[in-house]
């Protein structure tokens, strides 16, 4: 502590030094002003910091002055906002206005797993530890809004973006974005959920129109985000790129200020994507507050600083100046802004955090571990019995390749990044030989916006050089483990790009059909954000969903491969058995519009698509149209075996005040330590709209030792046997027959049991 003499007052070092160095004016008054106490009530805070200000600070406080930055006010000593991508590490700096790299030294960072494998865990408090872990390597850089994480639904597996997002599912969805927004803004470091709203695909992703109904929008593609405000609090959301309803969703008033505001109350700040906005007017009616990223309005692209010219900088100002429009909606802006600085930039409650340390690290491989899906594994090929094996060869380009650098805005520089072979390596040590062989060549250089993986992966030799090698080294294996997938390069899981195939790239599909025909023991790690075709799927044994792990990819994946760790990670997605299995492409209205895709001309001819498949999206289209998934939703094996009981419930009919419990006996009856994810769906047997054959409801991640027994209750209420009436504009519930279905995936129904809402 020193003693500070200008404001008279004994001052805690840490934090608050700025106080002796803003204005005389606050000198003068020889006692703190109200904005900079904290002891007030944030509200008093900001409307005496409002009343302070001019009308330029007020406008400058809206929108950027660097790529990643918004200005404070410097003359009354209110910070700067400083964000960071978001959502799986922290970003390395770039520079001032440019998005190459500043060539910091300081910057590397843990690199966590996508959020689609922190939804496969199914376990909200892998989400907090992942959100406090990030939120302390946002903070040690320095960094006030975090861009994540992302909820966008999962409408197709063609879309580039579904690996920075959580699955298919609203429920899953809601109960897993929570904790990580409060981990993350534990630090003073504001979560910023992204991208409100429909952004469900990257193709178009500036002039897609989504049109869907209520039901749907409030129904699948709102809870997550509602969620997110409502019950984790966020202090900051980003808008979309896409139109909804023929407005800019950065702009857009019924999600921003119908929905967002006035129904969900949110006090936070909405921030546009970047590039994001596209007018003024709208900007400022619509409730944007504040912008980033934008091109440079009428001036040509890449002007330099252009950040004056934005849509919420001097054309706001003029628009003001000429009294032609007042300062409310700006106030309002600016208000929400100021509580968010005074959240987090201007907070002396905010955590110093730490960066790319090795309990990160720790916290990153359990995510990875509960994440990693055992889809299939016929025979019991895996767990690798290192005991018996001899010979152990990896096969494919994923298995060297490091993942952390590419995808768009999520690339990171990592500190470190454990390939899945040397994590094998490492795990296996002289225990068998390993041996490698690339099987294929996919996208040998890893580099985005200037930072590289330092890999050159450049290999002339043919796709039949490289099988007949594979296959030589195969043959006499005791396991083959082959890693391929998708990337994170243009078209393979990457922003501003859907995929634009369903089927594996590269001759994957050869080389793994091939492999199983010389070798039984084969096991193939799907690295992806998406569900892939596998047309092998019938003659490999063993198949693992690797997802984006992240720093810890390898050893995650070897400790789950040799089985130190039993899997226990479920898809949050469905796998269908094909593409037109899925309701976006069996209705036709994927990637837009066919008229509006055929006569469109020019980058920014708005395409619109209609979601024509409604409320089945993922499992519900499936279970509707009776299709069997390739592998369903919420489905994921064990190395143990889990028996479930009897299932009780404690009443049999429950009013809407009321809630109903169920409660069901799981035993571990294998030989090893696991965890089970008791998944809890619910059925209206009869409804005046129609309704999913069944939708998630409820789950809990459960651990068991060999033998033991656990009791698992679950609890819901009306909320849980509600629909949205479009009509009605209102959640409703009505009274009649209902089912609880518990189940170990939407495929796999262990029991049942009927009750009624009186
Ligand atoms: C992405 C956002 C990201 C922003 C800043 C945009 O292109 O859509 O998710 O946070 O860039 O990098």
């Amino acid at each position: 502590e020193i003693s500070c003499s200008l404001v008279g007052s004994e001052m805690c070092i840490r934090d608050r030094l700025f106080v002796c160095m803003i204005s005389s004016e606050v000198g003068a008054q020889n006692q703190l002003p109200v904005y900079l106490d904290e002891s007030r009530p944030t509200e008093e805070r900001v409307n005496d910091a409002l009343s302070r200000m001019t009308l330029e600070e007020k406008i400058a406080l809206c929108h950027a002055q660097s790529k990643f930055s918004s200005p404070g006010v410097s003359r009354l000593g209110i910070p700067e906002l400083w964000t960071t991508d978001g959502p799986h590490g922290i970003r390395p700096e770039v520079l001032w206005d440019e998005w190459e790299q500043a060539g910091w030294t300081n910057d590397s960072c843990i690199a966590f797993p996508a959020l689609t494998c922190l939804s496969a865990t199914w376990n909200p408090e892998m989400s907090y530890f992942y959100g406090k872990s990030i939120g302390e390597e946002a903070r040690y850089r320095k960094k006030n809004i975090l861009l994540g994480p992302g909820v966008n639904i999962y409408r197709t597996p063609l879309n580039g973006r579904n690996f920075e997002y959580m699955g298919e599912d609203p429920y899953l969805a809601s109960v897993m974005v929570v904790p990580y927004i409060k981990g993350v803004q534990e630090n003073g470091v504001a979560a910023c959920v992204k991208h409100y709203a429909l952004n469900n695909q990257e193709f178009n992703r500036h002039t897609t129109n989504v049109h869907l109904s209520d039901r749907a929008l409030y129904e699948i593609y709102l809870p997550a985000f509602k969620a997110a405000v409502k019950k984790g609090g966020t202090w900051s959301i980003m808008g979309a790129y896409n139109l909804y309803q023929g407005e800019h969703s950065c702009h857009n008033k019924r999600l921003l200020k119908d929905i967002l505001r006035d129904e969900w109350e949110f006090d936070g700040v909405v921030v546009s994507d970047w590039g994001g906005t596209h007018d003024t007017k709208q900007a400022i009616f619509n409730g944007l507050d504040l912008e980033f990223g934008s091109w440079t309005n009428g001036l040509s692209a890449g002007t330099k600083n252009a950040y004056d010219s934005y849509y919420l900088a001097y054309p706001y100002l003029k628009l003001i100046k000429e009294g032609r429009i007042g300062i409310k909606e700006l106030d309002e802006k600016v208000s929400n802004i100021l509580r968010l600085i005074f959240r987090t930039s201007m907070s002396t409650l905010k955590t110093f955090g730490s960066l790319g340390s090795p309990e990160h690290g720790q916290v990153g491989r359990k995510i990875a571990e509960e994440g990693i899906v055992l889809l299939q594994n016929k025979n019991n090929v895996l767990p690798i019995n290192l005991d018996k094996a001899e010979k152990i060869v990896v096969i494919g380009e994923n298995a060297i390749k490091m993942m952390t650098v590419g995808g768009g805005s999520s690339s990171l520089k990592a500190k470190y990044e454990i390939t899945p072979l040397v994590g094998l390596e490492k795990r296996i040590g002289l225990q068998a030989e390993v041996v490698y062989a690339r099987g294929y060549v996919g996208e040998p250089i890893g580099e985005y916006n200037g930072v590289k993986t330092g890999q050159n992966l450049n290999d002339d030799r043919t796709e039949d050089e490289l099988l007949a090698e594979a296959l030589t080294v195969a043959k006499d294996a005791d396991y083959v483990i082959f890693f391929g997938g998708l990337n994170k390069s243009e078209h393979q899981d990457c922003e501003d790009r859907d995929r634009k195939q369903f089927d594996l790239p590269y001759n994957q599909n050869k080389v793994i059909t091939e492999l199983a025909k010389v070798n039984k023991n084969l096991i193939v790690v799907n690295i992806s954000g998406n569900a892939v075709d596998m047309p092998w799927v019938n003659d490999v044994p063993a198949i693992v969903q690797g997802w984006y792990l992240g720093s810890e990819a390898g050893s995650a994946l070897a400790s789950v491969l040799v089985g130190d760790v039993s899997p226990s990670g479920k898809l949050p997605f469905t796998f269908p058995a094909k593409l037109e299995h899925v309701g976006a492409h069996a209705l036709g209205e994927y990637p837009g519009n066919k008229e509006d895709l055929a006569h469109s001309k020019n980058w920014g001819d708005t395409i619109n698509t209609t979601y024509h498949e409604d409320i089945f999206v993922g499992y519900r289209w499936a279970d509707k149209e009776k299709l069997t998934p390739l592998f369903p939703f919420g489905h994921g094996l064990s190395y143990t075996k889990f028996a479930y009981g009897k299932l009780s419930v404690d009443k049999r009919s429950m009013t809407v005040d009321e809630t109903i419990t169920f409660t069901i006996c799981i035993k571990n009856t294998g030989t090893c330590e696991g965890q089970e994810v008791v998944q809890l769906y619910i059925s209206d047997k009869k409804s005046s709209l129609p309704r999913p054959v069944k939708e998630l409801k409820g789950f809990k991640k459960v651990r068991l030792a060999p033998g033991e027994e656990k009791e698992v209750t679950l609890t819901i209420d009306k909320e849980a046997l509600s629909f949205f009436d479009d009509v009605r504009h209102e959640w409703v519930v009505e009274p009649g027959d209902f089912e609880a279905i518990i189940a170990a995936s939407a495929t796999d129904i262990k029991k049942k049991v009927k009750f009624a809402l009186k």
